[in-house]
């Protein structure tokens, strides 16, 4: 599918129900490689960016077989997958940790990704090297190899989520013990360290950071990803600027504090229950200022699709990207509907135009994409957004879960 054409205007109302998160699941899926044994995961989020890794670890060397559950066993490895793999996803560096620690060798291609600004591996290499990899960067590829990783203090330069699962993946088979002194708590790192508990790992989270005392082998499991918090907030702002009323089903609202309290202070109504959320539509919103920011801080996944709700609100209101400081690609393409929105270093101003107006624009990154479509479904007329497989990367069954709601989309 390359493109979709969104008829705006209609008022959405029912209930969807949340799938299970893309990034635990590509660090769990990652994770299959610690063991010989099978490591079964269920409500794996059926995205392109999980086929990506599911066909990165079979060209590895991995037997998986995918159904309602998706299984996963690593007796040896046979070879380097292609290039493109590594390329199409920067969640490919994922296998590093865990292909270092259990086989003493990793090689990874440069990992691409989405355009949402420079993704460097620095931080994950450093802490392979204290762990006591040799690291060998060559033009195309980086090549790591220990005969076995030892624990080590790590304090990452800045708070790394992928880095701090990979130093937990690795430090889970090093000998002795590993401390991350400012490890990611993201709640997809803390659903990875629980499957690798259940694996026999020796994780143990404290104040001051994390302890991972390594084991010498770990073994198989079964494992249910958590809901995907990022898929849950994306409807929630549906919920807010396209709907009469939505039901947010099996969500787990205890992971979205920072996403409710910013829209909460919109003045939106919403409840929440154990694993649901229902929302109101409004046509009325305060404006906000929203900081990304590690988590609990409100997320930079969930900063595109605020700021569609940002252009209906009664003043002016401010985001500032503190993780990714280029991720406003999709402010452009808002504009090109009638937003009203500037950017200065990584920092928008988005005036409360009140108004979106159907055009063509282009999707640029997985989270720019979902705010278009956001954009596309509350504008007048028709929207068509190109270069929509950037939204297949992390949205399960998007245009179906919307179109279940009432919204009109013809995909091309
Ligand atoms: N950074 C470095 N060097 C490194 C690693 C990170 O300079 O070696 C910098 C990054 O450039 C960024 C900051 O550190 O400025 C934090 O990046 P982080 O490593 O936390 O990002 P990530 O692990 O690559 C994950 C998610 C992203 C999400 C970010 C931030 C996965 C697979 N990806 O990326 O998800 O935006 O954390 O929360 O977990 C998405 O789902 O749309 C997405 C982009």
């Amino acid at each position: 599918m390359n493109s979709v054409l969104i008829e705006g205007g209609t008022k959405l109302k029912g209930k969807v129900k949340i799938s299970g998160a893309k990034n635990a699941a590509l660090p769990e899926l990652a994770a299959g490689l610690l063991t010989s044994h099978k490591v079964t995961l269920l409500e794996v989020p059926r995205v392109k960016d999980v086929e990506t890794m599911l066909e990165l670890l079979m060209e590895l060397g991995a037997e998986i077989y995918v159904g309602e559950k998706i299984e996963i066993r690593t007796e040896k490895i046979i070879g380097t997958p292609r290039e493109e793999l590594f390329k199409a996803m920067r969640a490919s560096v994922l296998i590093l940790g865990p292909m270092l620690s259990r086989f003493g060798r990793a090689e990874i291609l440069w990992p691409g990704g989405c355009s949402i600004g420079k993704r460097p591996i620095n931080f994950h290499l450093m802490a392979m090297k204290k762990m006591g990899a040799e690291i060998i960067e060559e033009t195309n590829k980086v090549v790591a190899k220990a005969r076995r990783l030892h624990g080590t203090r790590i304090r990452f330069p800045r708070i790394t989520v992928t880095g701090t699962e990979n130093v937990i993946m690795a430090a889970s088979l090093a000998r002795g013990e590993t401390f991350i002194e400012n490890p990611a708590m993201e709640p997809e790192v803390i659903d990875l360290s629980n499957m690798l508990k259940k694996m026999g790992a020796k994780i143990e989270w404290q104040k001051e950071g994390v302890y991972i005392e390594g084991v010498e082998e770990l073994c198989g499991t079964v494992h249910s990803v958590i809901p995907d918090r990022i898929e849950a907030g994306t409807f929630l702002v549906v919920g807010a600027v396209a709907s009469d009323s939505l039901e947010i089903v099996n969500c787990n609202p205890s992971h979205m504090e920072a996403v409710l309290e910013k829209l909460g202070e919109t003045g939106v109504e919403f409840s929440i229950k154990s694993s649901s959320i229902m929302i109101k539509g409004s046509k009325k919103f305060q404006p906000l200022r929203i900081e990304t920011k590690e988590y609990p801080g409100f997320p930079t996944d969930m900063q595109a699709q605020f700021m569609v709700l940002m252009n209906f609100a009664d003043g002016e209101s401010e985001v500032i990207e503190n993780i990714f400081p280029e991720r406003f690609n999709h402010a452009r393409e808002l504009n090109k509907m009638g937003a009203e929105i500037e950017i200065y270093r990584g920092k928008a101003i988005i005036k409360g135009v009140r108004k979106l107006k159907g055009n063509t624009v282009l999707a640029t990154d997985l989270r720019a994409s979902a705010s278009l479509v956001i954009a596309g479904l509350v504008a007048e007329g028709e929207t068509e957004i190109k270069d929509i497989f950037h939204l297949m990367r992390g949205y399960e069954n998007f245009f179906g879960k919307l179109r279940s709601i009432g919204a009109s989309i013809k995909e091309g």
